[in-house]
């Protein structure tokens, strides 16, 4: 007994033609089977609906890693994490982008450095160049795109810049910016989910150039829903707020521990709390070195600012209680009561007589200030 293999048809729409070998290669490589047409011509004209189910069959299935870990809030990771994004060979690395360990001799542990003329403009500059990354970054934000895509343009931003993204392998964190939504206090991993009408979600940059690093951060609103929410301006516009009283006083003489005490002395005025698991730091030829820079009140941070040092204040912000939780990933924390969260970080000078804010903002810098929504103004939100 023969068995006929039954003739296959063209995929071309109400085309009857038999197959001849002519299989579409976006197809082969999705891994697509049996995507026979009859003939080139036939491809051509059917394209352009052939062409949507490459989107439909891509062999990624979005998921959560962690289905079983008891997550605090409402957010969850989208994986799989996009494919690491190399930089180029030209560009200068820090000493931990291969091996992924920050290599601190023990003077680096101890000392704060001051920095000559030639180091205060060698951080002038990558400071700067920071801050046009942050903004070219928050200038893409809407609803719709994914943090993996924000990831995406930081990097190239970087490196046209001729910059290395500091965050990219510090101590294995796995992409070229932080970004942090709702409930993440810090250090979320760019990933799949598509930021939402109504979230809040912090871009945290910092730029590795010509042997110094540049690190800043603001918490943006995505599309107006987010500006007619009262906690989220709340919160966002409070950590806003903390870090601009922090930064007036800043000058020689002022102790390092005097920060925290006005940081949440203002949050308090808010009804917010201030995270205590992560500090502000000297930043220079290293990502993270002394001096420590605690953003809550009375703290033992030791020592004084004297012209020369820089260093970052970021005070993170929380509606509810300041207490963290560390995803599975060994990064991404977020408060442990699900409540949003929002914070803002400028990279320092020290001058003789007060302060320059490295990374401070420009006339047309996205982001900034609004005014807390009452009934019946809604800043915008349908
Ligand atoms: N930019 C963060 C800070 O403000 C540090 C991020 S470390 C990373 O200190 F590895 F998560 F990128
Ligand atoms: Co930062
Ligand atoms: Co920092």
């Amino acid at each position: 007994m023969v068995t006929e293999t039954p003739k296959k048809k063209c995929l071309g729409e109400g085309c009857e033609n038999e197959i001849s070998t002519l299989q579409c290669p976006k197809c082969l490589t999705l891994g697509i089977k049996d995507s026979y047409f009859c003939s080139q011509d036939c491809f051509k004209k059917n394209w352009n609906t052939h062409k949507t189910m490459h989107k439909q069959e891509t062999k990624i299935t979005y998921h959560n890693p962690w289905p079983t870990f008891a997550y605090s809030g409402p957010l969850r990771p989208v994986y799989p994490l996009s494919p690491y994004r190399q930089v180029p060979a030209s560009i200068p690395r820090p000493d931990y982008a291969d091996s992924g360990i920050p290599n601190y001799s023990s003077r680096n542990r101890s000392k704060i450095e001051l920095l000559d003329a030639k180091g205060q403009d060698a951080m002038r500059k990558v400071c700067r160049l920071a801050r046009e990354v942050l903004d070219i970054a928050a200038a893409a934000l809407r609803p719709g795109i994914t943090t993996d895509e924000i990831d995406e343009i930081v990097h190239k931003a970087c490196i046209e810049r001729n910059s290395y993204p500091s965050p990219l392998n510090y101590n294995h964190f796995p992409k070229s910016v932080c970004t942090s939504v709702n409930e993440v206090i810090c250090h979320g991993i760019p990933d799949r989910r598509v930021l939402l009408d109504g979230d809040i979600v912090n871009l945290d940059v910092t730029l590795y150039h010509e042997g110094y690093h540049g690190d800043l951060n603001e918490t943006y609103y995505v599309g107006d829903r987010a500006k007619a929410d009262p906690d989220s301006v709340r919160v966002v516009e409070a950590a806003r707020e903390c870090l601009e009283e922090a930064i007036k006083l800043v000058k020689p003489g002022t102790l390092f521990r005097e920060f925290g005490n006005v940081i949440e002395a203002h949050a308090k005025t808010r009804n917010c709390s201030v995270i205590r698991t992560y500090v502000g730091h000297g930043i220079n030829t290293l990502f993270h070195c002394p001096p420590n820079i605690p953003h809550y009140a009375r703290n033992k941070a030791v020592g004084e600012c004297k012209p020369g040092m820089t260093f970052t204040i970021e005070p993170m912000v929380a509606l509810g209680k300041y207490r963290d939780i560390t995803w599975p990933d060994n990064w991404t924390s977020t408060t442990s009561d699900g409540k949003r969260t929002a914070q803002f970080e400028h990279t320092l000078l020290v001058t003789e007589t007060g302060v320059e804010i490295l990374t401070a903002r420009k006339a047309d810098s996205p982001g900034g200030p609004v005014p807390t929504p009452t009934a019946g103004q809604t800043n915008g939100a349908k």
